[in-house]
């Protein structure tokens, strides 16, 4: 395998806070330990839902669909663990489940054939985990919730962390996004996924995760264009790259201008945009963070517009191959 070693991207990441190269020995059994202090009752818990069992429902996992395919799954098992044993203990069930996983890393990384570069990611990601585990997690990690299916499929090497944005190998781009009705931006990027791309799936996907918002910056957008490499070698059928938001959406140009990277470095990487839909009751989490898109809003002088960038594999190695 060529590709960089984790001390090349020990160097390389510059990211603050990084923590990919720090070992995990010990580090699962000691949040458990102490996950288990603070939550006495969680023993009697594992006990009645047992984690393997869980588990075994998560090994049916479709390799071509998203990361979302566990929200099902993950809300019936919640609101059973809610009902019987009520929400702390629900709560801390799901950390024990993320830590255990993370404890048999060494063995189960081993079976994953993933790129050796993609470790640190996951490394960095299951120390975060595992100090959240520690603590005993927020309302915010309930098993029911995107941010938990996230954390779960980190653990389950199906979202691969990488900087800024998690990647999801298991993605497509839909074709009524460019076969609908004719425009200059629609054909051109019809053209791109036929004779560029190759076609519309497999493609991977980014995903942003709430709790690495810190490196939602250019050089962590770069980074994860960076991981892309071996991304492509760990799936090799993969056609390209696409993500969906209203944060690709030319109109924040002006409205907020410390986004406006989030389109060029995907551009720079070679990515043609098209837009997807208007988010006309902005449930699409644009207004969450920013009260001047909330006022913009609720005068009428700002609805969010979803667009989507597609960047296809060849472009992608291309660019990595100039910038080596
Ligand atoms: C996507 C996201 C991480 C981007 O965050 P961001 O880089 O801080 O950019 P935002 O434009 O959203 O910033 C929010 C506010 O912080 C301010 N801000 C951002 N960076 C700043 C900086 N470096 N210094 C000071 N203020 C800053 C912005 O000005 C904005 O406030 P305002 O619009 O009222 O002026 C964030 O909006 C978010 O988590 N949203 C909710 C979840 C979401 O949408 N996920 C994506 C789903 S596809």
């Amino acid at each position: 395998m060529t590709g960089r070693t984790a001390a090349d991207v020990r160097m390389t990441t510059g990211l603050p806070g990084w923590c990919g190269n720090e070992s995990l020995a010990g580090k699962a059994d000691a949040a458990l330990r102490k996950l288990h202090e603070k939550s006495p009752e969680l023993s009697r818990v594992l006990a009645d839902v047992p984690v393997e069992q869980a588990l075994a429902a998560f090994a049916r996992y479709d390799v071509h669909a998203g990361y979302n395919q566990l929200g099902l799954d993950l809300s019936k098992l919640c609101s059973g663990l809610v009902a019987r044993h009520g929400e702390p203990l629900a709560l801390h069930w799901g950390l024990a489940m993320l830590a255990t996983l993370i404890d048999e890393h060494e063995r189960r990384w081993r079976e994953s054939a993933l790129d050796p570069e993609l470790e640190p990611g996951f490394i960095d990601s299951f120390h975060r985990i595992l100090t959240a585990v520690a603590r005993g997690g927020a309302r915010s990690l309930m098993p029911d919730t995107d941010a938990f299916a996230k954390e779960l499929a980190i653990c389950l090497y199906r979202l691969i962390p990488a900087g800024g944005q998690l990647i999801d190998p298991g993605s497509a781009v839909p074709r009524r996004l460019v076969a609908r009705r004719p425009t200059l931006e629609t054909l051109s990027a019809a053209r791109y996924m036929l004779f560029n791309a190759g076609g519309f799936a497999p493609f991977a996907a980014f995903h942003s995760n709430l709790f690495q918002r810190h490196w939602f910056t250019p050089a962590g957008w770069e980074y994860a264009f960076q991981c892309m490499s071996a991304v492509f070698r760990s799936f090799p059928t993969l056609k390209g790259l696409t993500g969906s938001s209203w944060f690709f959406d030319p109109a924040l140009r002006d409205i907020s201008p410390e986004l406006a990277f989030v389109r060029e470095i995907p551009r720079r990487w070679g990515a043609v945009f098209v837009h997807v839909r208007p988010d006309r009751n902005a449930s699409s989490d644009s207004l969450l963070l920013s009260r001047k898109r909330r006022e913009l809003f609720e005068a009428g002088k700002y609805v969010p517009q979803v667009h989507a960038f597609l960047v296809s594999k060849r472009d992608i190695l291309a660019r990595a191959a100039a910038g080596r």
